[in-house]
């Protein structure tokens, strides 16, 4: 088979290596891919936007299944897109992705779901926004309705800064269109887990937790980045709350979305805090979590093709899906002043070559923000590598995934210093 992989982040060059190590695999593509990526793919220099050029790349190379990573070019339509011509294509049509691309849609459907999410209320208009909030005398979680890059969200510590973050989005045009609607949400306490599943609109099969690491600095201190490191499973991980969060959120909400012809066809990603009250639902995202993916897929045990197939041909039911129990911790290696301004076209010292399934060794390095220029690698972006490990316990894949970070450099390269630290 030929694969077609659409991305440039660690997350695609995870979904690039996990899919290459199946044996109905010839070839894979990626577009546009990463220095990284390239060692393993073919690198394409189409954009993800530009959605003409990827289906007629893919045509061309008569691509058998192509892989979609990030969010943009799937409110695009290009599952649509792909499907009308024919091509199979693992991504939820822009109807379904619109559960990330639109909050206010995103509560809507789980309230008519009934799946346990924070009290909420949406508006266009500052002044009724800042009476609801001043009459309510408390602080609240606003988030603009539309993507802005895991940064539309201010969870407010005060009624003036709940007041400051409306006024910002709303009048001050602070995430633009995205922030033209915002929801005020209640602030919800406890810890999150990120549960992210396969599936073909009708069955759901939850993947392995992780948790996700989105301050820059330790102790969850510092600006929101995109995320700067994972691990699986995160120690609140139990049977029973896999089974309540299945039952209670991701089963009603697949089905509440084909009822109402959003069906959903793809990998659905759950952002859950575990409330005294259960869990809750603090967002959904149309698509594989960055760096949850790395990690978990470290964890897939089952060929990642006929489990995407499954999801195409509506037969995941009886798709064998296993899981290794070796827990895996990821850290991102930054580029100095992410996630502000930052330096690029740093050359990399270090690197090494990934094996092509898990060795003895049990680490991986995905790129994200890297470049090769004049045969040298060099850093393209803020988040620029994860590195990736797999240990017998966490502690050991805690710490293989440091001791393996410790050969790599960069000039003012950044590192969280307490990846897993909460679990172990
Ligand atoms: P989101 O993009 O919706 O996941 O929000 C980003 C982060 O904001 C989440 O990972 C949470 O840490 C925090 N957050 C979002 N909604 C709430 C809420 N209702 N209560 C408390 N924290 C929240
Ligand atoms: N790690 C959070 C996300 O991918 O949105």
């Amino acid at each position: 088979m030929k694969i077609l992989v659409i991305g440039s982040g660690a997350r695609e060059h995870a979904l690039v290596w996990k899919l290459k190590s199946s044996t109905q695999v010839d070839e894979v593509f990626c577009a546009p891919g990463n220095a990284g990526i390239a060692q393993q793919a073919t690198c394409v220099a189409v954009g993800v936007e530009d959605v003409a050029g990827l289906l007629s790349f893919a045509k061309e190379q008569a691509i058998d299944l192509t892989v979609v990573g990030p969010e943009v070019p799937l409110m695009l339509g290009i599952a649509e897109a792909f499907q009308k011509e024919g091509l199979k294509i693992f991504a939820p049509s822009s109807a379904a992705a619109a559960i990330e691309g639109s909050k206010d849609l995103a509560k809507a459907l789980m309230v008519r779901a009934n799946v346990p999410t924070a009290d909420y209320e949406t508006f266009e208009d500052t002044a009724a926004a800042v009476a609801f909030v001043k009459n309510k005398n408390k602080p609240y979680v606003v988030k603009a309705d539309g993507l802005a890059a895991g940064k539309g969200v201010v969870v407010a510590e005060s009624v003036e800064e709940t007041v400051e973050a409306i006024e910002d989005m709303l009048d001050r045009g602070r995430f633009g269109g995205a922030g033209a609607k915002v929801v005020v949400e209640e602030v919800l306490v406890g810890p999150e887990v990120s549960v992210l599943c396969f599936t073909d609109g009708k069955t759901v099969r939850p993947m392995v937790w992780s948790q996700d690491h989105k301050r820059a600095y330790d102790g969850d201190k510092g600006p929101n980045t995109g995320g700067m490191g994972a691990f699986s499973p995160p120690k609140e991980y139990s049977e029973e709350l896999q089974q309540q969060i299945l039952e209670t959120v991701l089963e009603p909400i697949v089905a509440q979305m084909a009822k109402e012809e959003r069906t959903y066809v793809g990998v659905l990603y759950a952002g859950l805090m575990l409330t005294a009250d259960g869990p809750k639902v603090l967002e959904f995202n149309a698509r594989f979590g960055d760096p949850e993916t790395q990690v978990v897929l470290m964890r897939l045990a089952t060929d990642l093709v006929d489990i995407m197939l499954s999801c195409i041909d509506g037969s995941l039911a009886s798709q064998e899906i296993l899981w290794s129990e070796k827990p895996a911790c990821g850290v991102v290696l930054a580029s100095g002043g992410y996630p502000g301004s930052y330096e690029k076209g740093l050359p990399i010292a270090g690197l090494r070559d990934n094996p092509e399934t898990l060795d003895a060794e049990d680490v991986v390095v995905f790129h994200a923000g890297t470049k090769q220029v004049d045969g040298e690698v060099v850093t393209a972006g803020g988040r620029v590598l994860t590195v990736c490990a797999q240990g017998d316990d966490l502690s050991q894949a805690v710490d293989t995934a440091y001791a393996a970070l410790k050969d790599i450099s960069f000039t003012g390269m950044e590192y969280r210093t307490d990846i897993a630290k909460k679990s172990l």
